[in-house]
């Protein structure tokens, strides 16, 4: 396995043009609580589509420290019990991924108490939990946080109306981790304010399939009434629409045309509608996105992050280096991570104009941009530097790119199949 040092990294050769098709993996967002749904049967999971990424590693040896037995061959996982689950997770596992927080709701569910380690914050921000604590105390757990740790108990979790909307909109993870626990609880639990991003969706697809009751999927209401049991199930998950508008944007900022495959392009629907208007011109098909971004002279453009349908937070680094090569001033606001700017420097040093006022980016685009030692601060700040590296001038080195590798599923020879001159190095000195 590639052994990850702090200088790891992808150097590219730039000015590239894009051209052939590529696979979109499944979601990694979705797969983390599809995995952690396994904690809530006894039976079997059967996972298709999953992707390798270094986060599915970590949450496999979650699920195995609390006692599952997991096989895991080219995207298929089984997921088998094997015996009582333990119900602690320890924090030489969880600080390697804070979205390990999703384990809390089940575990309570299945076991009545839990000691999870407290994800603690990221590159971005500090990113609470205090939701997730409001929704299974609302379920009638009590929780205290000791020693780094969130203890929970309840004696049995009983069904109440809640409303898990914060200060920046719904919570994804949030609302994974309360669904979860109240698909077990007694009685009808009501989630007003509930996140309704593809990855949640395919979340409560699966629980339903599994023997839950829930309605209101896709909505920002969700219903659950409580069932005794749930049971096994075979599933395949949803299309990564992040990795898509990942190598969309590479498509865009580098004025070619490619095909991806294997996608959902209803999930990416603003996405697509903000590249047309841009001049690309795009065509979907049930499972395909063409993209020919070299027809028409590329317009700046302003958008807003916002929760699903609207665009997403985890393109807005990515749509800020596309906006780079785009002649003109870009505006992009910021409005659900109000930390979530550290690729802005790097970009800087690699030649753009970006300036941030408040939480909206200003981006000045156009600027000759030239390839650098850059290092990739976390998942989506890195694939921003690699979107980039692409159309930048000589040769630019992406370091720490285990942050991207947590994300992106064979991110190097998929860029490559697509004409991007890009090599993996291991050790290479800043
Ligand atoms: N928030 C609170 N309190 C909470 C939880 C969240 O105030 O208890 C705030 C957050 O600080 C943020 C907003 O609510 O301002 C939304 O956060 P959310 O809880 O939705 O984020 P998350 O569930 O922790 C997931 C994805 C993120 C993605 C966000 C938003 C996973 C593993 N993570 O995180 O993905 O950015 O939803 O869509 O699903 C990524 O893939 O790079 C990534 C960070």
């Amino acid at each position: 396995m590639y052994k990850y040092t702090i200088d790891s990294g992808y150097t590219i050769q730039g000015n590239n043009k894009l051209n052939g098709s590529v696979n979109i993996s499944g979601s990694k967002n979705a797969s983390l609580p599809l995995m952690v749904a396994s904690i809530l049967t006894d039976e079997d999971v059967v996972l298709n589509n999953i992707p390798n990424l270094l986060d599915v590693q970590v949450l496999i040896r979650i699920l195995s420290k609390l006692g599952k037995d997991i096989s895991y061959e080219n995207d298929r996982m089984v997921i088998k019990s094997n015996g009582d689950l333990c119900s602690e997770a320890p924090y030489e596992l969880v600080k390697k991924m804070r979205g390990s927080i999703i384990v809390l709701g089940p575990l309570l569910a299945k076991r009545k108490c839990c000691k999870v380690s407290y994800p603690g914050g990221c590159a971005f921000g500090p990113r609470p939990i205090d939701l997730h604590i409001k929704g299974i105390e609302a379920l009638g757990a009590s929780v205290n946080m000791e020693g780094g740790y969130i203890n929970a108990e309840a004696t049995s979790l009983v069904g109440t109306t809640m409303n898990l909307s914060g200060e920046f909109g719904p919570t994804v993870l949030g609302t994974d981790n309360i669904m979860m626990a109240a698909t077990l609880a007694s009685g009808k639990t009501i989630i007003e304010g509930a996140a309704s991003e593809p990855e949640c969706t395919d979340l409560a697809n699966m629980l339903v399939q599994m023997g839950a009751k829930i309605s209101g999927i896709g909505t920002n209401r969700l219903e659950i009434d409580g069932v005794s049991k749930l049971g096994g199930i075979e599933y395949t998950v949803i299309p990564d629409r992040i990795e898509a508008g990942t190598y969309l944007a590479m498509a865009a900022s580098s004025r070619s045309k490619i095909t991806l495959n294997s996608v959902c392009s209803t999930h990416l629907e603003k996405v697509i509608s903000l590249l047309k208007d841009m001049g690309c011109v795009i065509e979907t098909s049930e499972n395909s996105i063409l993209i020919d971004a070299s027809k028409n002279e590329l317009k700046p453009f302003n958008v807003e992050t916002l929760p699903y349908p609207e665009f997403p937070t985890d393109l807005q680094s990515i749509f800020t280096a596309l906006a780079t090569s785009i002649n003109g001033v870009s505006e992009i606001k910021e409005s659900v991570f109000p930390d979530r700017f550290t690729h802005i420097a790097e970009l800087n040093r690699m030649g753009s104009d970006i300036k941030l006022h408040e939480t909206t980016i200003i981006i000045n685009g156009g600027k000759p941009m030239t390839g650098a030692d850059v290092q990739a601060s976390d998942l989506r700040a890195g694939a921003a530097l690699l979107v980039a590296a692409v159309v930048a001038k000589g040769i630019s080195n992406v370091h720490r790119i285990y942050h991207i590798e947590r994300g992106y599923e064979k991110m190097e020879t998929k860029m490559r199949s697509i004409g991007v001159n890009i090599v993996k190095k291991e050790d290479d000195i800043l």
